[in-house]
């Protein structure tokens, strides 16, 4: 899994992978160095004696967001890091995983007991972080005029089934994850939640249902945009999702490709989406309605793999959530407040991530992600 993390921007130079194109992106070497690190702040410096750290000034300027872990070098000068070298960060990586294999393999057994939860952890963020790498280089490569090929990764062309609904006659629904399988502490615990009666659309909204809300002035309707996105709109000029071209084409990561208007939408913004929603007389889907639906006995298409679906539910603590002990602790729960929930999973998720309880969740204006939409209606 560490592996497939390299392998994943093998293709990129140096270049690309040190520049960093937004304050919300990171650079592929930060994304490259800094799974490393929370695998030696979390698993190799609390729990295994013969970790010998590799280099003691990465810690600052590879800590995320831990407070309780130290001083961070600032997120929006990541970029600024030429130094240490990308060579000197696939040494790290290599030096790490290799005391974690050691770590694994020679620890004594009440050691690892304690730790194995935490190594499991750090395989779930890398596998986050592969997304975000991918997220964050397509972001990169789109301000670039020559428009490069990142990757190449399959394109998002699955025909769109007929559009349709389907019904879920609401009622007590468990949401939430329980069992020994690994889920993020965001997803639990699992509780009952009440849904009115609602139907799901059995697809995503696709490019050409999208182009149509433009071609009928959906950006310029005040009525169908929440406060907070019309201003959005205004500020930065919004007119089409964040990687369309005006020539019909939109900028991926294998490059400039013809829009097939039977592909889903991605690259819109909470605000976008709940726009779109509210110009078809439908709505959004409530994360609970959503993963109602996605368990039932009929789940919808697209469901995974294709884009995060934004949802009309704020992240928030299921009832009786407590953030872990510790630095983990950190991991989610102090991030619940501003945020919106997108469930589902992007062709950029790493296979076997995704699941029906799985949280993702970005500020309402996020537009770089791999995000589009389904909609929702009362029954
Ligand atoms: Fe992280």
């Amino acid at each position: 899994m560490r592996d497939a993390s390299v392998r994943l921007v093998a293709s990129l130079s140096a270049e690309d992978q040190c520049v960093q194109s937004m304050p919300d992106a990171s650079p592929t070497k930060w994304h490259l160095a800094h799974t490393s690190w929370f695998f030696e702040a979390v698993v190799l410096q609390p729990h295994a004696r013969a970790w010998r750290c590799f280099d003691a000034r990465f810690a600052r300027l590879f800590n995320s967001y831990y407070e309780s872990l130290g001083p961070r070098h600032p997120r929006p000068q990541r970029g600024m890091l030429t130094r240490p070298a990308l060579a000197e960060i696939h040494a790290y990586r290599k030096a790490v995983d290799a005391a974690v294999a050691d770590f694994i393999h020679e620890s004594p057994a009440q050691d690892f007991a304690r730790a194995a939860p935490l190594v499991e952890l750090g395989l779930h963020h890398e596998q986050q972080h592969q997304e975000l790498m991918l997220t964050d280089i397509l972001h990169l490569l789109s301000l670039n005029p020559l428009r490069p090929a990142a990757l190449d990764v399959p394109a998002l062309r699955r025909p769109a089934a007929d559009a349709g609904w389907i019904e879920h006659p609401g009622g007590e629904v468990g949401i939430g994850h329980a069992g020994a399988a690994f889920a993020f502490d965001n997803e639990t615990p699992r509780h009952a939640v009440r849904l009115q009666p609602f139907a799901l659309a059995n697809r995503l909204v696709t490019n050409g249902e999208y182009q149509r809300f433009i071609d009928d002035g959906g950006y310029t309707q005040p009525g169908l945009w929440l406060s907070d996105g019309l201003a959005a709109v205004q500020t930065a000029g919004w007119r089409a999702p964040l990687y369309w071209l005006d020539d019909g084409t939109e900028f991926t990561l294998n490059g400039v490709v013809p829009r097939d208007a039977d592909a889903p939408v991605r690259h819109l913004s909470f605000y976008e989406a709940a726009a779109y929603a509210e110009w078809t007389g439908a709505r959004l889907p409530t994360e609970f309605e959503w993963e109602a639906a996605v368990s039932g006995p009929t789940p919808p298409a697209q469901a995974f793999g294709d884009v995060w679906q934004w949802t009309r539910s704020s992240y928030d603590p299921y009832p009786r959530f407590r953030p872990a002990a510790g630095a983990i602790g950190e991991y989610n729960g102090k991030f619940m407040v501003g945020q919106i929930v997108l469930r589902g999973s992007s062709l950029a998720t790493p296979e076997g991530h995704a699941r029906a309880t799985y949280r993702n969740f970005f500020p309402p204006a996020a537009r770089w992600q791999f995000s589009g939409l389904r909609l929702a209606q009362d029954l």
